[in-house]
C-alpha cells in the first residue's frame, strides 16, 4: 500500500475488501469517493473477486462528507458518483459498519447491497444538525428502506440510531460480535456472493405508500417550534416528500438543489461554526495533549441539595455509582427524596422508563459521614454558597480524601482560590460549575485556581464529557466567564424596564430572536427572590451599587415568580403560560416616577436585542483581555449550552461579527457616551474593530491567571 493512501484495495480469497483510511473518521475528503470507485471498478474488473465489502479502517466506518470543505470552492463533481457505482456494481457490496456511520457515510452504506455491523456502532443522517440535508440520496433511499415516517424523524432529529435499534428498522442486515467486524462481514459476502437479484434500495418503492400528505403536514406542524427561523428541517421534509412523489433520479436531483442551497445559507455556516466551536473548547494551548489524567471512577457529590442532587443524577445518569452525603441524615433523606421525586416526574412524562429510573436511582448511593468518601477519588462539593460554609466543608474533606483525590468545588461566584487554600493541596482543586437543573443543562464550566495542576483541570474537562456534558475552561475572574458575560445582558434587561420596555416586549424580541424562553419569564421561573436577595447583600457591601428598583418593587409586591402565579408576568394556577399583566405595567411606571427615572416610549425592537446582547459581547471582550477565557468561541459554545442562546445563530460572538466588529464597537462607545461607565468599550474590542479582526477570532490577551 502507498503512504497515505486514502483507500486500498485488498483481498480475502473471493472476497475483495475495501478499506477506507482517512483518520480520525474516515471523512468524505476530496480523494476518497475516487477511491472508492477506483476500489469497485478494481473488484468488479477481477474475476477472481465474487463480492465486496466496504470498510473503514481506524475507530469508524465513514462519518460523512467533510464539514470542513462546505462553503470552500471545490472540485467539480466527479462524474460517477461513488453512491450510483456502488448501486449498478454488478457484485454484490457489504457495508462493514463500527463506529459511526453517518450523513454521506449511512449514505455510502445505503447505496450498498447490504450492512453489517458490531452493536457499538451508531447510524445517521445528522445533516439537520449543520443547518443542511442529506445531499447524496439519503433523503431518497432511507424513506424506500424503512419507510417515509420513521425516515422523517431520523433524518428531521438527526439522531444517532444504534446498531440495534437499526438492524430492527431494516437499516442494518446483520449484527457482528463485537470486534469481529471484518470476518462477519466477509462471510456475509460469500453467503451472500451468488444470490440475484441484489437488492438496490433506489429500485424498491413499496415503502413509499404510506406518504400521504397528512404525513408531511403533521410533520411540518410538529417541528414547528424548534425548527423556528430555520430552513433546514423544511428542507428535509420537502426531499423526503419528493421520494414519495418523483421517480428516484427527479427526487435525487430535488435533494441537490436543496442542499446546494442550503450549505451556503447563514444558518449552515452558523451551525458549522457551533460544531467546530465545540471540538475547539475541548482544547487547552498550554495543557499538552497526552496529559495522564487522573482516575474518576469512585466520584462523590457533598451536598445533597438541589444543586448536589442534580449533580449525582448526572453521574447516575452516565453510567457511574457515586456516594452522597451531607451534613445531616435529615438533609441527605430531603435530598434522596427530592432526586427520586424528579425521576419519578420524567417517569410520569414518559421521558424515563420504569426500570431506567430503577437502575439509575440504585446508582446513587447515600452515606452518612465524610470518612465514607475515603475510597473516592473525585469529590464535588456543592454546599452552601458562602465562604464559610465551604472552607469548613474542606477542611473536613481535605483530612478524609485520599492523596491525588480530585478536589472539585461547584460555585458560580466563590473565588477558587480562597476555597483551595482551606485545604492543604490547592493543587488539587478545581471548580466545576453546573449550571440549574444540574442534571440537565449540558454547560460545565470548569474554573482553573492559580495553583491548580494541568492534569486536575484536564481531568476535569474530561469528566464533564464523561457525564454528558459540554466542558469549557475559565480563569477565576469575579462570575468566572459564562455567568460575568451573561451578568450585563441581565442588567440591561432590568434598566430597558426602568426606562420603558414592558416583560412581554422583551421576552418576545428573544424569542423571535430565537431563545427557547424570554429573560424574564426565566426569572420567573426560577425565581424572583433570588435575585433580589443578591442584590440586597451586593447593595450591603458596595457603596455605589447601582439599585433595581423595579425588580425589587415586583418581589416587594409578593411577585416571587411561577411559585407565587405571579412575577412579571401572571399566571393561572397550573398553568405555566406567562400572561401579561396590567399590575406589573403599573407597578413598573409608578416605580419609576417614584424614583425619578425618566421612562419613554420609542423603545424599539432592535434597541432592545442590541443593548441585551452588545453589552455581552463587550464584557466577553474584557475577559479575553484578562485571559480568563482562552477564544471567542469558548464564550460562544457556553452561551449556547448555559442560555440558551439559539445554536442556528453560532454563538454570542459569532452573532455580532453578522453584524460586524465596527459597527458593535461604533454603536458600545455611542452609548457610553449615552450611558456613562457601564458602557465603557473594552480595549480590546476597540483593537478588534480598528483592525476589522471578527470578534470570533478574538483571543486570551493574557495567559490565564
Ligand atoms: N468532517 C470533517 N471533520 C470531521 C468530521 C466531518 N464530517 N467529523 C468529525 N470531524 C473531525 C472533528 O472536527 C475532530 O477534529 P479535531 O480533532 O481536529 O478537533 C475529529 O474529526 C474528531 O471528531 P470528534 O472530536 O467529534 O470525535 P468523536 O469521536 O467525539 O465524535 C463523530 C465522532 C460522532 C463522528 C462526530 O465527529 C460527528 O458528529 N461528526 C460529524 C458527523 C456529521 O455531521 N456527518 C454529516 C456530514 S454532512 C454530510 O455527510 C453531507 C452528505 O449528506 C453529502
Amino acid at each position: 500500500m502507498a503512504e497515505g493512501e486514502l483507500v486500498r484495495f485488498e483481498k480475502d480469497g473471493d472476497i475483495g475488501i475495501i478499506i477506507v483510511d482517512n483518520p480520525p473518521v474516515n471523512a468524505l475528503s476530496p480523494g476518497v469517493p475516487q477511491g472508492i470507485v477506483d476500489a469497485l471498478d478494481k473488484g468488479n474488473a477481477d474475476a477472481s473477486v465474487k463480492a465486496m465489502v466496504l470498510i473503514g479502517a481506524g475507530r469508524s466506518f465513514i462519518a460523512g462528507a467533510d464539514i470542513r470543505q462546505f462553503g470552500k470552492s471545490s472540485a467539480p463533481p466527479p462524474t460517477r458518483r461513488h453512491y450510483d457505482v456502488m448501486d449498478q456494481s454488478p457484485k454484490p457490496v457489504v457495508a462493514a459498519i463500527h463506529g459511526y456511520a453517518l450523513g454521506g457515510g449511512l449514505e455510502t452504506a445505503l447505496a450498498c447491497h447490504y450492512r453489517v455491523a458490531v452493536p457499538s456502532a451508531k447510524v445517521g443522517l445528522p445533516e439537520v444538525l449543520i443547518g443542511i440535508l442529506p445531499g447524496a440520496g439519503g433523503t431518497q433511499r432511507l424513506p424506500r428502506l424503512i419507510g417515509p415516517k420513521l425516515a422523517l424523524e431520523m433524518i428531521t432529529s438527526g439522531r444517532h440510531v444504534p446498531a440495534e435499534e437499526a438492524h430492527k428498522l431494516g437499516i442494518v442486515d446483520e449484527i457482528a460480535p463485537e470486534g469481529k467486524l471484518k470476518e462477519t462481514a466477509v462471510a456475509f459476502a460469500r453467503k451472500i456472493a451468488d444470490k440475484k437479484p441484489l437488492p438496490v434500495i433506489r429500485d424498491s418503492d413499496g415503502k413509499l405508500a404510506e406518504g400521504t400528505p397528512e404525513l408531511f403536514d403533521n410533520m411540518r406542524k410538529s417541528i414547528a417550534r424548534r425548527a423556528r427561523n430555520q430552513r433546514a428541517p423544511y428542507a428535509c421534509i420537502e426531499a423526503v416528500e419528493a421520494a414519495c412523489k418523483l421517480p428516484f433520479d427527479e427526487g435525487a436531483a430535488l435533494e441537490r438543489k436543496l442542499f446546494d442551497e442550503q450549505v451556503g445559507s447563514e444558518e449552515a455556516k452558523s451551525l458549522r461554526y457551533a460544531f467546530f466551536a465545540e471540538r475547539e473548547v475541548n482544547k487547552i494551548p498550554f495543557i499538552p495533549s497526552d496529559t495522564k489524567l487522573r482516575p474518576t471512577d469512585n466520584p462523590a457529590v457533598v451536598g445533597a441539595g438541589t444543586m448536589g442532587g442534580g449533580i449525582a443524577m448526572s453521574f447516575a445518569d452516565n453510567g457511574y455509582d457515586v456516594k452522597i452525603t451531607d451534613a445531616t441524615p435529615e438533609a441527605l433523606e430531603r435530598g434522596m427524596a427530592r432526586i427520586k421525586a424528579n425521576y419519578e416526574t420524567s417517569v410520569k412524562r414518559g421521558s424515563l422508563a420504569q426500570d431506567e429510573y430503577e437502575r439509575r436511582f440504585a446508582r446513587i448511593h447515600p452515606v452518612p459521614s465524610f470518612d465514607d468518601l475515603s475510597d473516592c477519588d473525585v469529590v464535588i462539593e456543592a454546599v452552601f454558597e458562602q465562604i464559610p460554609v465551604k472552607e469548613e466543608v474542606w477542611k473536613k474533606l481535605d483530612a478524609v480524601m485520599p492523596p491525588g483525590a480530585l478536589l472539585y468545588t461547584n460555585t458560580s461566584g466563590i473565588d477558587i482560590d480562597i476555597i483551595a487554600e482551606a485545604t492543604s493541596r490547592p493543587q488539587d482543586m478545581a471548580g466545576t460549575h453546573f449550571f440549574a437543573p444540574a442534571n440537565v443543562m449540558k454547560l460545565f464550566e470548569v474554573v482553573k485556581g492559580t495553583k491548580t495542576e494541568n492534569d486536575v483541570l484536564a481531568t476535569a474537562m474530561a469528566l464533564g464529557r464523561k457525564i454528558g456534558k459540554v466542558s469549557g475552561l475559565a480563569g477565576n475572574g469575579d462570575g468566572f466567564l459564562a455567568n460575568r458575560s451573561r451578568a450585563p445582558f441581565g442588567m440591561e434587561v432590568n434598566l430597558l424596564i426602568e426606562e420603558g420596555a414592558l416583560p412581554e416586549q422583551i421576552d418576545k424580541v428573544m424569542i423571535d430572536f430565537g431563545y427557547p424562553i424570554g429573560p424574564l419569564a426565566v426569572a420567573d421561573l426560577s425565581g424572583l427572590d433570588i435575585g433580589f436577595d443578591t442584590r440586597r447583600r451586593r447593595a450591603a457591601m458596595y457603596p455605589n451599587y447601582r439599585k433595581q428598583p423595579i425588580a425589587d418593587a415586583i418581589v416587594e409586591a409578593g411577585r416571587l415568580g411561577q411559585k407565587t402565579n405571579a412575577g412579571w408576568y401572571k399566571y393561572e394556577p397550573g398553568d405555566r403560560t406567562p400572561r401579561p399583566d396590567p399590575e406589573v405595567a403599573r407597578i413598573i411606571k409608578e416605580t419609576a416616577a417614584a424614583n425619578g427615572i425618566e421612562q419613554r416610549s420609542d423603545i424599539t425592537d432592535d434597541e432592545i436585542l442590541k443593548r441585551l446582547l452588545f453589552a455581552s459581547v463587550n464584557e466577553a471582550c474584557k475577559i479575553l483581555e484578562e485571559g480568563c477565557a482562552l477564544r471567542a468561541s469558548d464564550v460562544d459554545v457556553m452561551w449556547l449550552h448555559g442560555f440558551g442562546f439559539p445554536r442556528y445563530r453560532g454563538g454570542l460572538m459569532y452573532w455580532a461579527d453578522t453584524i460586524g466588529v465596527r459597527e458593535v464597537y461604533n454603536q458600545i462607545a455611542s452609548w457610553h457616551q449615552r450611558y456613562g461607565d457601564r458602557w465603557r468599550p473594552s480595549n480590546y474590542l476597540r483593537q478588534l474593530a480598528e483592525a476589522g479582526t471578527p470578534l470570533k477570532e478574538a483571543k486570551a490577551q493574557k495567559a490565564m491567571p
